[in-house]
C-alpha cells in the first residue's frame, strides 16, 4: 500500500464473459482489498511483491494470479480456503498475519468459493516476489504456529438475530473481509490485537514518497475522539465518494476508498456506517494538555497558518476545507496522522474515486514541513486538541521530529 495509486484492471476476460459466481467474487475481492496488498508498482496486478515493515521485519506479498508454477492456479478450494481462515499454505507452512487472515475467518464459505472463482479469472503473471527479511525468531514461520494457538480466533461469523439485517450486513464487512481492524485496532504483545480496545485506534507504517512512517488509525467506536460528530450519512459518504461534510480522504486510506470501500454498493457500505455508529464509546487515555503558555502561542499559529480554511472556530466550510471540531485525526490518542498531515499537506488520491470528490471545492492543503519548525508545530497542533470543548493530549516536540 505504498503509491496511493490504483492499480489496473486485472482482468483476462471482460465483465461480460464472467459468471455470476465470478463477479460475485471480484466484488468480494474489492471488499476485501486483495488488489492494495497484492500489486506493487512493476509487476501487475495481484502478482505480489509488495514490501510491508512491521516490528518483526519486512514481509513480501505473495503472487496470487493463477499462474500455475509462481501463483495459486494449483490450489484447490479446500487449500484456498485454509489459507484465508487459517493462514496456512497447502504445503502446511504458517503464514504471517499480515495477510489478515485473522479477519478472513469470519468470511463464508460462498464468499470464499466465489473469491476463488474470481482469482482463476485474473491473467497469469509467472514471477516469484522477493524474500521476507526477518530477524530471528520471526523468520522461523514454525512459531507463527504458536502464535496461532495463542491469539488466532478462527471461529466463524456469528449473526446476531437481535440486530437488524443491516447491521448484521454491517458487521460482516467490517469484522471480516474489511478487516478494518488490521489498522485501527491498537495491537498489544507480539502484534495480536488488543480486543478490549478493538476500534479505538492503531497503528500503521507505510512508506510514503519513499520514507517510511508511522500512521495513526482513528477511534472508530463513538467516542469523543473517534465518530461521535459523523452521521451514517457522513460515513457513508466518506467511505463510498472518498469526501463527506467530515473529512475528505488522504493518506493510507486512500487505498482502501480507491481499491475497496467505493466499488461497494451503497447498500453495503451504509451497513458498514450502521455498523459502525452502533459501536459503544471507547477510549484510552491521550494524557495532559499542554500549558497555557503553549497554547496561546499555537492559538497564533493556527490563525496564521490553519484558520483561513478551517476556520477560526475549526468548523470549516464547504468551500474551504472540512471541520476539525470532532476530527478523529485531530483527536487520535496517537497523533502521527495528525503531524503528517501537517508537515506533509493533504496526501489525496492519485485517481478520483468520485463525482462528488472531483468537483469539491476545497482547496488543496499543502504541506508546512519548511514553514513551521517542530516546536511551533507541537505548539499548533496541542492548541487545536485543547480547544473548541477538545480534550486530547498535547503534542510534543519530539513526536513531530519523529514524524519528519
Ligand atoms: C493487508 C495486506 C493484505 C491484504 C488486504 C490481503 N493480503 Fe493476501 N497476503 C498478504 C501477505 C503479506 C501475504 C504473505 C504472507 C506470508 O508470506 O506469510 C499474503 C498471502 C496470501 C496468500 C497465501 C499465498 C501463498 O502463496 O502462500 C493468499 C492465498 C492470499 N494472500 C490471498 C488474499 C486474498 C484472496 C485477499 C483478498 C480477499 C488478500 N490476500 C488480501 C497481504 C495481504
Ligand atoms: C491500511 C490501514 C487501514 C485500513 C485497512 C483501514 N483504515 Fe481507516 N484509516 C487509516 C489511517 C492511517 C487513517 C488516518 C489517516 C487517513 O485518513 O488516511 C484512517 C482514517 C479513517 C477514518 C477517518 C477519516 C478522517 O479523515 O477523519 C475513517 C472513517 C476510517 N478510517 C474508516 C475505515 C473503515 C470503515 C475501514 C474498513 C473498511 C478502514 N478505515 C480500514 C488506516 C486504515
Ligand atoms: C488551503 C486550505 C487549507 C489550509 C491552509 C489548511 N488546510 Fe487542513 N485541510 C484542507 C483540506 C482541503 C483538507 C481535506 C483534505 C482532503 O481532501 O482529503 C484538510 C484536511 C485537514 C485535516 C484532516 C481532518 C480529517 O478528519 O480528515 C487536518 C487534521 C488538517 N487539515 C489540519 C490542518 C492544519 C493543522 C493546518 C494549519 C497548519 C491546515 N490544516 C491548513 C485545507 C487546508
Amino acid at each position: 500500500m505504498a503509491n496511493f495509486s490504483s492499480p489496473a484492471s486485472a482482468a483476462s476476460l471482460s465483465e461480460a464473459e464472467l459468471s455470476d459466481l465470478e463477479k460475485r467474487g471480484e466484488y468480494l475481492a474489492a471488499a476485501g482489498n486483495c488488489m492494495s496488498c497484492h500489486t506493487n508498482d512493476d509487476d501487475g496486478p495481484f502478482a505480489g511483491g509488495l514490501e510491508f515493515e512491521t516490528p518483526f521485519g519486512t514481509i513480501v506479498s505473495t503472487n496470487i494470479t493463477p499462474d500455475p508454477e509462481t501463483g495459486i492456479g494449483q490450489w484447490s478450494l479446500e487449500e484456498f480456503a485454509n489459507a484465508m481462515r487459517h493462514g496456512e499454505a497447502p504445503d502446511g507452512t504458517h503464514l504471517y498475519p499480515v495477510f489478515p487472515y485473522t479477519s478472513f475467518a469470519k468470511v463464508s464459505d460462498e464468499d470464499i468459493a466465489a473469491i476463488h472463482a474470481y482469482l482463476k479469472t485474473v491473467t497469469p503473471i509467472n514471477i516469484v516476489p522477493p524474500e521476507n527479511d526477518l530477524g530471528f525468531p520471526y523468520s522461523q514461520r514454525w512459531t507463527l504456529g504458536l502464535w496461532k494457538a495463542m491469539y488466532h480466533d478462527d471461529s466463524p461469523f456469528q449473526p446476531q438475530p437481535e440486530r437488524s439485517a443491516e447491521w448484521n450486513r454491517g458487521a460482516y464487512l467490517v469484522e471480516g473481509l474489511g478487516h478494518c481492524s488490521m489498522c485501527h485496532t491498537p495491537r498489544g504483545f507480539l502484534g495480536a490485537n488488543d480486543s478490549d480496545l478493538a476500534m479505538t485506534g492503531g497503528t500503521y507504517m507505510t512508506r510514503v514518497e519513499g520514507k517510511l512512517s508511522a500512521w495513526s488509525a482513528p477511534n472508530l467506536t463513538s467516542a469523543d475522539n473517534g465518530l461521535a460528530m459523523w452521521t451514517v450519512d457522513d460515513v457513508t459518504d466518506y467511505l463510498k465518494l472518498g469526501v463527506s461534510h467530515r473529512a475528505g480522504v488522504f493518506g493510507p486510506m486512500n487505498e482502501v476508498v480507491v481499491n475497496s470501500t467505493r466499488h461497494l454498493s451503497r447498500e453495503d457500505v451504509r451497513a458498514i456506517a450502521v455498523y459502525l455508529k452502533s459501536l459503544p464509546a471507547n477510549s484510552r487515555d491521550s494524557g495532559e494538555p499542554a500549558t497555557a503558555d503553549v497554547l496561546r502561542a499555537g492559538s497564533i499559529q493556527y490563525d496564521i497558518h490553519c484558520g483561513s480554511c478551517h476556520l477560526p472556530t475549526g468548523e470549516g466550510s464547504p468551500e474551504q476545507g472540512p471541520p476539525l471540531i470532532g476530527s478523529p485525526v485531530v483527536l487520535d490518542v496517537d497523533p502521527a496522522s495528525l503531524i503528517n498531515i501537517t508537515l506533509y499537506g493533504a496526501q489525496t488520491p492519485l485517481s478520483s474515486p468520485s463525482d462528488e470528490w472531483a468537483s469539491r471545492a476545497w482547496i488543496r492543503m499543502e504541506p508546512f514541513d519548511t514553514i513551521l519548525d517542530d516546536e511551533q508545530v507541537a505548539a499548533l497542533l496541542s492548541f487545536i486538541r485543547a480547544t473548541w470543548g477538545h480534550e486530547a493530549g498535547a503534542v510534543t516536540p519530539e513526536q513531530v521530529a519523529q514524524q519528519r
